[in-house]
């Protein structure tokens, strides 16, 4: 299942790992469209070679009702047609809540990609959506050591949780060389290492008015750094509801995986409200800045790169001294985000008969052929 422009990358490289053991797994890819624009959705399946879905829900946006709502009622009689032994579904968007209800109340297993993360703030979509995934997967994939602790607290057992690694690490491992080879900043005119990327679009920042204050704040320090801000359509659209001003701040269109990976490669640092890049820019060692109050992504902050300013646009001000202060803190990549994740979930996938009943007993089976 995949639905938003980030579970694009999570789930490519399992789908393609799945493809390369035809004897083992049949694969059948389905969006619901919650993404839907050409640079939101369609340019990701050909930069990732992962082929077009095989099947296409359109539900298009809404509210959370409506779009949870219109997952469902339109998932539940392709699952009844294909019955399927295991639905997979990646990260926290609305999509993901909705397609993991689905097959549980089907009674078909599902599996939960980037399992137990929590912010522990109710206020977001995606905290609830996190809550309600991991209560009703069978199997638990994560990719980071506190995961295994938030689930156990919430009463999992520690049977159904694999420590597997990161497969949006995978994908940025897989296509690093078509990233370099890109070279964003010199088709954009930039100085590789005298920019920073910007990506903002969570409510909380953009739907009230603290775009305005972090538009202002960005346009000031474009005098020191050149700032390129490639803006999500619901920021865009705020942007232009409003006619607020961005004075040298580069607004771009939604840029495809493989021009802002290459972006943010070369970038002196980034400033984002996102999950994903938090964990990317770890990985590339690039310095982050995070426009949020809390991470449920801690580990980027304690070993990598990332550093959280709170949901206070004044902050972006410090940015320059930071990234100066920073100069050289590299940080360390966390465990097992090492391109080899869907590996071990195929291998631990392939080591079961059933995914539900023998779960226990082939993990152990999955996890020595892993090993
Ligand atoms: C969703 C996820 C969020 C994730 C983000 C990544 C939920 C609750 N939120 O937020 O966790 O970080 O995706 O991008 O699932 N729009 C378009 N074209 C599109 C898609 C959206 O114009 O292809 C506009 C529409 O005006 C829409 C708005 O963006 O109403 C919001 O889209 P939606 O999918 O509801 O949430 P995101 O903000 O994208």
């Amino acid at each position: 299942m995949v639905g938003t422009r980030p579970n694009f990358m999570k789930v490519a490289p399992v789908a393609a790992e799945l493809a390369r053991r035809p004897e083992a797994f049949e694969h059948v890819l389905v969006h619901t469209g919650q993404h839907y624009d050409r640079p939101m959705s369609d340019v990701f399946f050909e930069q990732l070679q992962v082929g077009r879905p095989d099947h296409m829900l359109d539900v298009g946006s809404g509210t959370h009702a409506q779009q949870t709502a219109r997952v469902m009622a339109r998932l539940e009689p392709l699952l009844d047609e294909l019955q399927p032994d295991l639905v997979v579904v990646p990260g926290d968007v609305n999509s993901t809540m909705a397609a993991a209800l689905t097959a549980a109340k089907l009674q078909i297993p599902v599996a939960h990609l980037e399992a137990g993360l929590r912010s522990f703030d109710r206020t977001m979509p995606e905290e609830i959506n996190r809550v309600v995934v991991d209560q009703v997967a069978d199997l638990l994939f994560i990719h980071s050591p506190e995961a295994r602790d938030h689930l156990l607290a919430e009463g999992r057992d520690p049977v159904d949780v694999a420590y597997v690694g990161n497969t949006m690490i995978d994908t940025l491992v897989a296509l690093r060389e078509r990233i370099e080879a890109e070279d964003t900043p010199t088709a954009l005119g930039l100085t590789p290492g005298g920019y920073l990327a910007v990506t903002l679009h969570r409510p909380a920042l953009v739907d009230g008015p603290l775009l305005e204050v972090a538009l202002d704040e960005l346009a000031r320090i474009a005098g020191h750094f050149d700032v390129v801000f490639p803006a999500h359509p619901r920021t865009r659209a705020r942007i232009e509801a409003e006619g607020l001003r961005h004075g040298r701040v580069r607004l771009l269109e939604p840029l495809g995986y493989l021009p802002f990976m290459s972006l943010v490669a070369a970038a002196a640092g980034v400033l984002t409200d996102s999950g994903g890049i938090q964990e990317e820019t770890t990985y590339l060692r690039i310095p982050c800045f995070t426009l949020r109050d809390n991470t449920e992504r801690p580990v980027t902050v304690s070993m990598g790169t990332n550093r959280l300013l709170g949901l206070d646009p004044s902050r972006i001000a410090e940015i320059p001294e930071l990234i100066a202060r920073a100069d050289g803190a590299e940080g360390v990549i966390p465990p097992l985000w090492d391109g080899d994740a869907s590996r071990r979930i195929a291998d631990l996938l392939a080591g079961l008969d059933d995914y539900r009943g023998t779960w226990a007993a082939g993990r152990a089976a999955g996890e020595e052929a892993a090993a």
